[in-house]
This record gives C-alpha cells, sequence and structure tokens, in this order.
C-alpha cells in the first residue's frame, strides 16, 4: 500500500498566512498541518509516501519534511502546476503508485482518536474503493453520502445544495490499482476539477464502494475557524492525556 498527500492548492480561504507559505505547513497548535495526515499514514503503516504540493512551496516542504529518513519513511515528492481537483493525484502519481494500491489523506485534513478504524481499513483492504462517512452539521460543504435503511449506499454528491443526508465523505481514500485508469478518464466538473467524489461514482456503479462511518473526531482545516478549532482540539487532547490519532 502506497501513501499520497494532496497538499497543493492556494489556500485562499487563509490569506494572508498562505501568502507566507503553504496551508499545510501552517501550525495547528504546536505543529505543521501536514504532520497531522503524515502521522495517521505512518501509523497505518504505510511508509511510502508521495506528497503532492504547488509548484511555489516545494522548497518549503523539503525544508520541513526532508527525504523522510527521520519519520523511518520515504518520500516523494510531486508538484501540482494548479489545482486540477483531488482525483488528478492519481494521474500525477501514477508512476509513483506503479501497480499497488494506494491511501490518499487530504493534507488539510485531522483525525482524532480514530487510529485503530484507520489502520484496519488500511491493513484489511483488497479491492475496490473504501472511504469514510462522518455525520456533520453543514453536509452541504462536503462530498454527502446517502445510505438506505438497510446502511446500503445509494448515492453520493459533491457539495449538493439540498443535500440527501448529513454524512460528510472525509478525506481518507483507499483504492485499488484501478483507481489510475479511472481517474484518468475523468472530465473535470464545471469547476474545472477532477471531482473524487465521481471517482467514488465510478467505484459504486460498479459496486464497489465500501464506506465504514468513521468514530474518531475528525476536522478540515481549510478556514480560520475551523483552524482554531483543530488548534484547540489538538491542545485538549494533550492536556488531557488523550492519545490523538496526530
Ligand atoms: O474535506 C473533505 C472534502 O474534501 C470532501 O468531502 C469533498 O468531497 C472533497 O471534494 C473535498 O472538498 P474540499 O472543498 O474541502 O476540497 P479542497 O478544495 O478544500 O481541497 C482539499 C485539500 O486538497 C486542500 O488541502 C487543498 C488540496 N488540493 C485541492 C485541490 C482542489 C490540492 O492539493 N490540489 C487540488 O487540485
Amino acid at each position: 500500500m502506497k501513501g499520497i498527500i494532496l497538499a497543493g492548492g492556494e489556500g485562499t480561504r487563509l490569506r494572508p498566512m498562505t501568502l507566507v507559505t503553504s496551508k499545510q505547513l501552517l501550525p495547528v497548535y504546536d505543529q505543521p498541518m501536514i504532520f497531522y495526515p503524515l502521522k495517521t499514514l505512518l501509523q497505518a503503516g504505510i511508509t511510502e509516501v508521495l506528497i503532492i504540493v504547488a509548484p511555489d512551496r516545494a522548497g518549503d516542504y523539503l525544508r520541513v519534511l526532508g527525504s523522510g529518513k527521520e519519520w523511518n519513511a520515504k518520500f516523494t515528492y510531486e508538484i501540482q502546476d494548479k489545482p486540477g481537483g483531488l482525483a488528478e493525484a492519481f494521474v500525477i502519481g501514477a508512476d509513483f503508485i506503479d501497480d499497488q494500491s494506494v491511501t490518499l489523506v487530504l493534507g488539510d485534513n485531522i483525525f482524532l482518536g480514530g487510529d485503530a478504524e484507520i489502520r484496519d481499513a488500511i491493513t484489511s483492504f483488497k479491492t475496490g474503493g473504501r472511504i469514510f462517512a462522518k455525520q456533520v452539521p453543514d453536509p452541504e460543504r462536503f462530498g454527502v453520502i446517502e445510505f438506505d435503511s438497510s446502511g446500503k449506499v445509494i448515492s453520493i454528491e459533491e457539495k449538493p445544495p439540498r443535500p440527501k443526508s448529513n454524512f460528510a465523505s472525509i478525506g481518507l481514500y483507499v483504492y485499488d490499482n484501478r483507481v489510475i485508469s479511472i481517474a484518468r478518464k475523468l472530465k473535470p466538473s464545471a469547476r474545472g476539477e477532477l471531482e473524487i467524489t465521481d471517482l467514488h461514482k465510478a467505484y459504486l456503479a460498479a459496486g464497489e464502494l465500501d464506506v465504514r462511518v468513521f468514530t474518531g473526531e475528525w476536522l478540515d482545516t481549510g478556514t480560520p475557524d475551523s483552524l482554531l478549532a483543530a488548534g484547540n482540539m489538538i491542545a485538549q487532547s494533550r492536556s488531557s492525556g488523550a492519545k490523538p490519532s496526530a
């Protein structure tokens, strides 16, 4: 199993902080944001990690993360010239993934207290696509997953104005090697991006999308409020002695 962290994008919602460096290197309490999703991958046993970054920020990542030796891992870097969408990670990362399965984690997502279920989802993975859902108060901001009464997934929609459920698709995804060919065939959405939700629709149509409900804490840290909330959550978990997934 290979790992990819997507840490590109322009971080426009966090300007002016992101004029200095990449969003995913901004501090969340006492560590750069990317350390948290990186540790989530490493704790699940993934040691070969591709970090996808924006062109003008590559030097910052090399300085902060280096070769991976200090983490007992191997880091590889690729540039995403412009934010072409989350699913573009598999087009950019095709050579790195080679003939393996892959776990993608978003560089601005933090998972707390869910180590065991993430590790299990990754180590027991065989084929298809496996994603996580989490109930949120504002599903219209996310990929939204609809289940039937037996818990089977019926639909998945990207940021629907009228969400069919309050289950958001969270930023950690596990796929078999077919993800490369599926991503290569995707067409950009109206906002000009290769959408991860379209990838999930393809796996769902093939009857091969496994969705697990995540019971840990999850935060997307892309806005000033959520960045502050994440910092407070990590600080609290440290002072209470809880072992963060981070
Ligand atoms: O956070 C979970 C959500 O992430 C999912 O529920 C959605 O289905 C998924 O589309 C995504 O939505 P966001 O609107 O939150 O994605 P955002 O554009 O903020 O990008 C997420 C991260 O990926 C962020 O750290 C920037 C990085 N990124 C984004 C794009 C579009 C890249 O590195 N390259 C890109 O092309």
